[in-house]
């Protein structure tokens, strides 16, 4: 058991945040007689997918958003979704739109990437946004990434200057990290380590970070020998082992060592989805020239 109180408690800060967005929208909705508007499409019938997007609608009640699902069959065709897509790119009542991954095979998803409109692209899904990103000028943030980046501003962990070791490259998560983690802004200009599956010792590596995020999807990976005493562990990872969630992070090994930490379930998670309304309001304000 964990005695220190290191725990970083993405819950609450989640509850924060959202009361913040809910009153931000709130004045948003008094001046402008609008709400933030959310659509989701999904395809088919993935437990996993339809737990996230059951997720995403309470958030969205949570803050008083408008939530919007469009369920389109698994074999739905490439044509019907693109269909679907424009007509939510030109609603002016649609400020967010999320298409639900991983899509069936037989449908092109960097196609559909392109094709949602940039300015609705409230999961940075389509290059543009990620290109923005890359050239130090981002309109949105994804939500993944900027979960972490948000749980490092709250907590008062210094990154300006410190060395970031992020495992994982996925364009998910680990290589936004790393683009966000370096921009030239206040709470960034870090200097960040990507690793991956083909690092050579990542232990060294590890064991040299200020602060290390573990963005992998391997159960417990990353052990107490691989943290340097009074490093910040932020944890990704969503992992099932014996029925439990864990994360990459060998908890019980590493909360010991690190100077804070964040748990699996109730760490980066809960903040990902108050990151989705953040970018749904910023949007919606963008549409309004609010
Ligand atoms: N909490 C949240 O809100 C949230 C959101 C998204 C994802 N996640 C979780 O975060 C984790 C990562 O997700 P993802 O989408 O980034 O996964 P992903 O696309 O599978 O990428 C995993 C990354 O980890 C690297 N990797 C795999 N095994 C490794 C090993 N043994 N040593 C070092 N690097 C290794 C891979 O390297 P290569 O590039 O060389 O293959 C890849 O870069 C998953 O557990 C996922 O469920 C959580």
């Amino acid at each position: 058991m964990n005695k220190m109180n290191n725990i970083i408690e993405g819950k609450i800060i989640a509850d924060t945040i959202g009361k913040e967005l809910q009153l931000e929208s709130t004045q948003f909705f008094q001046e402008m007689y609008v709400k933030p508007s959310l659509s989701v499409i999904i395809l088919g019938e993935d437990p996993a997918s339809l737990f996230y997007v059951r997720m995403i609608e309470r958030t969205c009640q949570k803050v008083d958003f408008d939530f919007r699902k469009h369920t389109l069959p698994e074999v739905a065709s490439e044509a019907d979704l693109l269909h679907l897509l424009h007509q939510l790119n030109g609603d002016e009542s649609v400020h967010g739109i999320i298409v639900q991954t991983p899509l069936p095979k037989h449908i092109n998803e960097d196609r559909i990437r392109e094709t949602v409109i940039s300015s609705k692209d409230v999961d940075c899904f389509n290059p543009i946004n990620m290109g923005k990103l890359a050239m130090g000028n981002p309109d949105f943030l994804p939500c993944t990434p900027n979960a972490v980046f948000e749980i490092l501003k709250r907590e008062n962990i210094e990154v300006e200057g410190k060395h970031v070791v992020v495992v994982g490259r996925s364009s998910v998560v680990g290589k936004p990290l790393a683009l966000i983690l370096l921009l030239k802004q206040p709470h960034a200009n870090a200097s960040v380590t990507v690793c991956h599956s083909r690092t050579k010792d990542i232990a060294a590596l590890t064991r040299a970070g200020d602060i290390v995020v573990a963005a992998v999807g391997v159960a417990r990976l990353i052990k107490g020998d691989m943290i340097k005493k009074g490093a910040v562990v932020i944890d990704v990872g969503t992992n099932e082992e014996g029925g439990k969630l864990v994360g990459d992070v060998d908890f019980e090994e590493v909360s010991p060592i690190a100077s804070k930490i964040t748990p699996v379930p109730g760490g980066v998670g809960p903040v990902t989805n108050m990151m989705l309304m953040k970018n749904t309001l910023q949007a919606a304000k963008k549409r309004l020239s609010y």
